[in-house]
């Protein structure tokens, strides 16, 4: 039984705060359950030694933690352990895939395809790529409704594409792009696929076989763990063939002062003390969310969704970006005559806690002809109350402006 109340009790940082604080920010980044930080916790007041080096209990118990969490993260997506590569986040990911395929791989008048969706992190570190490789950028532009334009596949995906990375839930519209489909269409041309999947892993069950993508980046603290980790899951037969990211130590099997051999996967791309604490609390954030349910934690999400939007229209003043029909719980939104921030600021008097801004997809602003939105997004702690909350905070805020007579 999903019983949000009794969920709300996990999370410390409802009692620390005043009663009436509603956050609506998760898409940036989750509240912690307590059971996270107690993991953390766990780790650094009872066996914080370093990991695959050290030949003594704690030492141990700190390797069998870290490497127990990489395999409930490989569990989680439905992938192998050795495909599961420990990063900074969902940027380092990407940016992997950038430095140690892609400058390899590609080479002058090679298409690189993404979309005019994209954050910021899955557009720059193939800018970076393309001018130094002499590769070209395509993007897939969007419709008014925040879908992808994919109506003439064959403009987009040429023998020339070599490489397509798409973001799998918009963090700005919340549309959930067909994933599946573009990464067929990837490899039907004979490009690899890669995956933004920040704001899909944590809502909604995501299957790294199912959609055969080669790559596939997320951030651990986008789903209820700590900052500081992420993940890159890459098809081991391409990793095998990838060089490392960073040098340094445990990527190594030997070392002589002109020659190295390379750690094999996925050790090869964790140069250096890894975020030990990081991807222990991450491990504990996976055992959180199954003991709740992805499907449920889904199915409450959708089902806040579908009143925030219905309230949110009821409300004259209020433009939504974005309409796709399968979407996750992420709602942009202007109010008439009140800029982003100035909304932001007047809600967080009335203790609401939403995002305003680019959201770090500048190129998507300026499509759409504002430089910013505010956007409130969900998770499994929020309840109606939250939503009818921020519906009675817009509306003051309009009468406050003046927006109404
Ligand atoms: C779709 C998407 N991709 C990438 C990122 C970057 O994630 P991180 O800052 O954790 O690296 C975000 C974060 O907001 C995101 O929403």
């Amino acid at each position: 039984m999903f019983d949000v109340k009794i969920i709300r009790e996990d999370f410390p940082i409802f009692s620390k705060q005043s009663n009436d604080f509603v956050y609506l920010d998760s898409a940036s980044t989750t509240l912690k359950p307590q059971f996270v930080i107690d993991a953390v916790n766990g780790y650094y007041s009872q066996y914080s030694a370093n990991v695959h080096r050290s030949i003594y209990t704690i030492g141990e118990q700190a390797t069998a933690a870290y490497e127990g969490s990489r395999k409930k993260v490989a569990d989680f997506i439905n992938a192998k352990d050795n495909s599961i590569i420990f990063t900074k986040g969902t940027t380092e990911s990407i940016n992997l895939v950038a430095y140690a395929w892609a400058r390899k791989n590609l080479k002058e008048g090679d298409e690189i395809l993404l979309t005019e969706m994209e954050h910021h992190s899955n557009l720059i570190p193939w800018q970076l790529c393309a001018k130094e490789t002499g590769a070209i950028l395509k993007h897939i532009p969007f419709n008014e409704d925040g879908t992808l334009d994919l109506s003439e596949p064959e403009k987009w995906f040429t023998d020339k594409t070599k490489l397509v990375t798409v973001i799998h839930q918009s963090n700005v519209f919340g549309t959930i792009n067909p994933i599946k489909e573009i990464v067929k269409m990837a490899h039907d041309v004979g490009a690899i696929a890669i995956v933004d999947a920040a704001q899909s892993v944590p809502h909604q069950k995501v299957d790294v076989q199912e959609l055969d993508c080669d790559f596939l980046a997320f951030s651990g603290h986008k789903m209820l763990g700590p900052t500081g980790v992420g993940i890159l899951y890459g098809k081991p037969e391409i990793l095998e063939t990838m060089n490392p990211f960073l040098g340094g130590g445990e990527m190594i099997k030997t070392v002589s002062l002109n020659e190295s051999t390379w750690n094999n996967i996925p050790w090869k791309f964790e140069a250096g003390t890894p975020n030990i604490a990081q991807a222990i609390g991450l491990g504990a954030a996976i055992d959180y969310i199954n003991s709740i349910g992805l499907e449920q934690i889904h199915q409450h999400e959708q089902l806040l969704l579908n009143y925030a939007l219905k309230k949110m229209q009821d409300i004259p003043e209020v433009t939504i970006y974005g309409a796709a029909s399968e979407r996750g719980a992420v709602i942009s939104f202007n109010v008439e005559n009140v800029h982003p921030h100035d909304l932001s600021q007047l809600l967080d008097n009335d203790g609401i806690a939403i995002r305003a801004g680019h959201h770090c997809a500048q190129p998507i602003m300026k499509k759409l002809g504002v430089s910013a939105t505010g956007r409130a997004s969900l998770y499994l702690y929020n309840t109606k109350e939250d939503i009818d909350r921020l519906c009675e905070s817009i509306v003051k805020t309009v009468n406050f402006m003046g927006g109404r007579d």
